[in-house]
């Protein structure tokens, strides 16, 4: 069972019966089939069988997907399914070349039909394909349309009854594909075509031939078209109102398909007309009225008559004397003698059934013929649809046959069932274990013995002389087999039986249950009398099919033919030996009710049919064993997890060893759980449960374990994989780092090697090697030697060392340098500075080195007022008035101190000059004192040493010449230079005296100034000579 379907168990059942827990319970039984119909699980498993319960509705549980879906997978893997099996068998068959059977049974309406048309179509879908292939398949899947027709019939139970047994044989090649099949039919129910029971219908090929709508086709068999017209079809044909069933039968479109498969089955035009005027033959025979009189029987409708022996080939006259009367033969010679009404109306019904039946048996070799495979390489797959177990109100021959049947098929499937167990068991090592079950031989030699069996019985009461009845047949077995322990009768039952059973009724304790069988008919059935003369018109019959199925042999044949007991049992023996050279499957279908309803349940059917089928007993066998087995290293696989020692896996010893480690975990003792060769077997289905649940709680804690495992495993992959990638392009990042910072290495090397080389050249007139030295030394000395030592002052003479091969640049760019300081020194100055240093260079160029106090005056410049505020104004007026220019052209205004002329006195004057006149003023009161042009001026001597002496030297002008000026001021080189320059315009007018020397006195006299070096510095009288003292 598929893993899923254990862990379902609880909701829907047990999906293997052998897990039934109470296995010998009916009831139990019922419930989980009653459980899964439910929930429209119709299949169930007993081990390798399955039970099928026909769900009266399409579940969708026969597509082409599913077919491909149940293909080649393991029987248990998926859940149960026709297909399953079909699958097993197909697998098992191309992969050991042995030959297969899948067994169908059950009730009538339980769905056999149905299964076995899914197993053909699921062999035909998956088996190989080719065009050649493809028509096999057609006409394989073809015959059961045609069989349907002719071999099936509405019953109460089934709209579409199944009235013959069948065993199919499809036969495959090497490859798988099938090429071939051939049909074994089983005991037709002819009594149907002359008479049926309420509610039911004839076969359906009458229906469909009087439905079909076929104008021409009615009208050569010369048929009205409507039911109640012929007696053989009319007699129940209000089927249709049946009211609790929905009647699902299609007559008009069913004829098609009948007429399709007879195409498709290489039915000759021919052939297909002769077929139908059988059919029509019949029909219309039915209707043949036959009265006695007292001349014998008379024919009322000899019209009729006639057509039928038309429509059957037969000349009118032989077919006519054919139904009146029979021939005998005594002593060799032909006695013929006329029929009683009683006779007459048996030998026209007999005939009906007669013709049908072998038409039907035609039909199935023609198909044979068809489907016939000349080659010895085949291996098939037979499929057997046959009648279940049979219990009616009043059962009679066909029943007994019927059930017969099924003891056969239980003793094939009991040996069949406990061989391969067995075989099993063997292979695997285990030791066989006596069986306990009923084996249904007993039951089966009572009806089928040589001598003491009832089927020997009834063929000796057959063919006794004298009376022979169906009540001295029932004597001859009350006394033969009467103490049989599965044989009742009245007469010798208890009294008890005796409440449930008639005097001329017999009852069998079949495996399946008891039946009560009613010896009506049992004599006449079994002989299936024809009589001659019907054979013979027949075998003269112009009708092809009518010669060939009464063959001149057995009509010349004067033996006695078989009894259709003797046959069936014949033919039962022979499909038991075709059976058992098979390896078998089985179908067991059940029904869940009798109105065809897909949603009733009805207990009591049920229970039945699995009584019936003997599917307890099917149970019982395989539970006798193990109730559980597979392969150990699935156990393993799926159990391993429960030990610790097999989890995750075991790797101390084979799977076998863990499968027993597991085992031992679970305190299973030997008897309970056993490791085969290659399976492991388990006893009880309480074992997998328990098993089943330890797992179920193990899953949760494993499903968190392996969660987390996961996890870390995909982390860890992920984190690898990064990994390796950063660590790929980490390598190549450091390569690509390398290389560059070699060839920096490398360039640098370069570089310094030519810079060397540049180096050593450097003097050398520019090549290759210098030429790049040469210019980083030039870059060098310019960019970061020149540039930052740059002098930023005119007066800054610093200039950085050069390198020889900057030396004519260097040179150059000095001057120009310079030049743009000077440049800019000059544009920075203002006017006054101007001419501020215009007179220091003037005074520098006449006083320096030449007057001692020259040097301490530089840094003071020089001033045009040393007035102060309060007398600037003055002066200005003074000036303003007296000089021709006005006081803004003063160009030099001071405080000196004037010696007179004579006697030297000092007396404080203000001395203001103009470009036009120089004039002395007294401070007091502001009167000019003198007044001088400065053209007129001759000198100005000053002395060299550190006095303020000034005198200012006047050209004679001869009357009011008042001679020369002796002064002294404060800032003696300032008056000297600005009275020069600026009055004066001429520098050169500015003398020096070391010594003595004589200035000017009125009226051309002089007087003597005397210069002495020394301390104090003063300007005194000394005698007639002023003395100038300085250091
Ligand atoms: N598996 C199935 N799915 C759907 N309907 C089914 C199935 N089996 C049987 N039937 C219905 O039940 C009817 C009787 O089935 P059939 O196979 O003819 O029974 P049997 O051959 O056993 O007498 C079918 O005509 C069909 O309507
Ligand atoms: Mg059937």
């Amino acid at each position: 069972m598929a893993a899923e379907a254990l862990a379902a168990r609880d909701k829907i059942g047990v999906q293997d019966f052998v897990l039934l827990e109470d296995f010998r319970s009916l009831d139990a039984f019922g419930e989980n089939l009653k459980k899964r119909f439910n929930e429209k699980l119709i299949y169930t498993y007993i081990g390798p069988v399955l039970v099928s319960v026909n769900p009266y509705r399409d579940l969708k549980l026969y597509t082409t997907e599913l077919c491909s879906e149940y293909r080649a997978v393991e029987f248990f893997k998926l859940p149960p399914h026709v297909f399953a099996i079909a699958d097993t068998a197909y697998f098992a068959m191309r992969s050991d070349r042995r030959d297969q059977c899948i067994l169908v049974s059950g009730e009538s309406g339980a769905g056999k039909t149905e299964a076995t048309k899914q197993i053909l179509k699921y062999l035909a879908v998956v088996s190989e394909n080719s065009r050649e292939v493809g028509k096999i398949k057609d006409q394989l899947l073809q015959s059961n349309p045609l069989l349907e027709a002719f071999g099936n019939a509405t019953t109460t139970r089934n709209d579409n009854s199944s009235r013959f047994g069948k065993y199919m044989d499809v036969q495959f090649d090497f490859h798988g594909a099938p090429v071939g099949g051939h049909i074994l039919n089983y005991l037709l129910e002819k009594s149907r075509v002359v008479q049926q029971s309420l509610g039911e219908r004839n076969f359906h090929i009458f229906y469909q031939v009087l439905d079909s709508g076929d104008a021409a086709l009615l009208q050569r068999l010369s048929l009205t078209g409507k039911v109640d017209d012929y007696r053989y079809v009319a007699s129940t044909a209000n089927h249709k109102e049946r009211s609790e069933t929905v009647f699902t039968i299609k007559d008009k479109e069913q004829y098609k398909e009948t007429m399709d498969a007879l195409r498709v089955l290489a039915f000759s035009t021919k052939h297909i007309e002769e077929i139908f005027n059988i059919v029509g033959a019949i029909l219309h025979l039915g209707n043949v009225d036959l009265s006695g009189s007292e001349s014998g029987v008379v024919i009322d409708n000899a019209d009729k008559a006639e057509l039928v022996g038309k429509l059957l080939g037969s000349s009118g006259a032989q077919f006519k004397s054919a139904m009146l009367n029979k021939t005998i033969l005594v002593s060799g010679d032909k006695v013929a003698s006329p029929l009683n009404l009683e006779e007459a109306v048996y030998s026209r019904d007999a005939m009906s059934k007669a013709i049908y039946e072998r038409l039907f048996s035609w039909l199935v070799c023609h198909v044979n013929r068809t489907l016939e495979v000349k080659r010895s390489d085949t291996a098939v797959i037979g499929l057997l649809d046959i009648y279940g177990f049979e219990v009616f109100q009043v059962n009679g021959f066909e029943q007994f046959c019927i059930n017969y049947c099924n003891e056969k098929l239980q003793q094939i499937f009991i040996e069949l069932t406990l061989k391969l167990e067995q075989e099993e068991y063997s292979k695997e090592g285990i030791e066989w274990e006596q069986i306990d079950y009923f084996n249904n031989k007993i039951i089966l030699d009572l009806i089928e013995d040589k001598s003491k069996g009832i089927v020997s019985f009834l063929d000796e009461e057959c063919t006794r002389p004298g009376t022979v009845t169906d009540a001295s047949f029932l004597d001859k077995m009350v006394s033969g087999i009467g103490a049989h322990d599965h044989f009742v009768c009245f007469e010798l039952a208890d009294r008890e039986a005796k409440k449930t059973i008639e005097r001329d009724e017999f009852r069998l304790v079949h495996y399946a249950g008891d039946v009560t069988y009613n010896v009506k008919g049992f004599i006449e059935k079994n002989n299936d009398l024809l009589f001659r003369d019907i054979k013979e018109a027949m075998q003269s019959s112009s009708n092809s099919i009518l010669c060939e199925i009464f063959p001149k042999a057995e009509v010349l044949d004067k033996k006695r033919p078989l009894t259709a007991g003797t046959q069936f049992k014949n033919s039962l023996n022979k499909l038991a030996d075709i059976l058992k050279s098979k390896v078998p499957s089985y179908v067991r279908c059940v029904k869940p009710n009798n109105k065809k309803s897909p949603v009733i349940f009805d207990d009591e059917l049920v229970h039945h049919q699995v009584k019936y089928l003997g599917l307890m007993e099917n149970l019982r066998v395989r539970r006798a064993g193990f109730a559980y087995r597979r392969d150990y290293n699935y156990f393993y696989q799926r159990y391993k997890c429960l030990c610790t020692e097999t989890w995750p896996s075991y790797k101390a010893g084979t799977p076998a060893q863990a499968c027993q480690i597991i085992a031992d975990k679970m305190g299973w003792n030997s008897t309970d759980f056993k490791v085969g060769k290659t399976k492991v077997f388990i006893r009880n289905p309480k074992q997998l449960y328990e098993i089943e649940d330890k797992l179920a709680h193990r899953k949760v804690e494993l499903a968190t374990l392996l969660q987390a495992q996961t996890r870390k495993v995909l982390a860890r992959k992920h984190f690898m994989r990064v990994r390796a990638a950063v660590t790929i392009f980490s390598k190549n990042w450091k390569r690509l780092v390398a290389r560059r910072l070699r060839q920096r290495r490398r360039n640098a090397a370069d570089e310094i090697i030519k810079f060397i080389k540049g180096f050593i050249m450097r003097n050398q007139p520019p090549n290759e090697f210098n030429k790049q030295f040469v210019r980083i030394v030039r870059h060098q000395w310019l960019v970061h030697c020149l540039k930052p030592a740059l002098p930023k002052d005119v007066l800054d003479k610093s200039w950085p060392e050069c390198p020889l091969v900057c030396q004519e640049a260097s040179a150059q760019l000095r001057a120009l340098h310079q030049r743009k300081l000077v440049r800019h020194y000059v544009r920075s100055l203002t006017a006054e500075r101007k001419q501020q240093l215009t007179w220091k260079l003037t005074c520098r160029d006449t006083f320096k080195d030449k007057k001692s106090v020259y040097s301490s005056t530089v840094p003071t410049p020089f001033s045009q007022s040393r007035i102060e505020d309060a007398l600037t104004q003055r002066v200005h007026d003074v000036v303003g008035k007296t000089a021709t220019d006005g006081p803004s052209d003063i160009v030099y205004a001071t405080h000196v101190v004037k010696y007179d002329r004579h006697g030297y006195k000092p007396r404080p004057r203000i001395l203001a000059a103009t470009a036009s006149s120089v004039l002395l003023m007294d401070p007091k009161n502001m009167a000019v004192k003198e007044q001088h042009s400065p053209s007129n001026i001759k000198s100005l001597t000053v002395t060299s040493l550190s006095d303020g002496f000034v005198m200012i030297g006047f050209n004679a002008l001869g009357k009011g010449d008042k001679g020369d000026l002796l002064l002294s001021s404060e800032h003696v080189i300032e008056l000297a230079t600005l009275l020069a320059s600026s009055s004066c315009n001429n520098m050169d007018v500015v003398t020096f005296a070391s010594d003595e020397f004589n200035h000017s006195l009125p009226a051309n006299k002089q007087g003597t100034v005397r210069v002495k070096s020394g301390a104090p510095v003063s300007i005194l009288k000394e005698g007639n000579a002023l003395v100038v003292t300085g250091e």
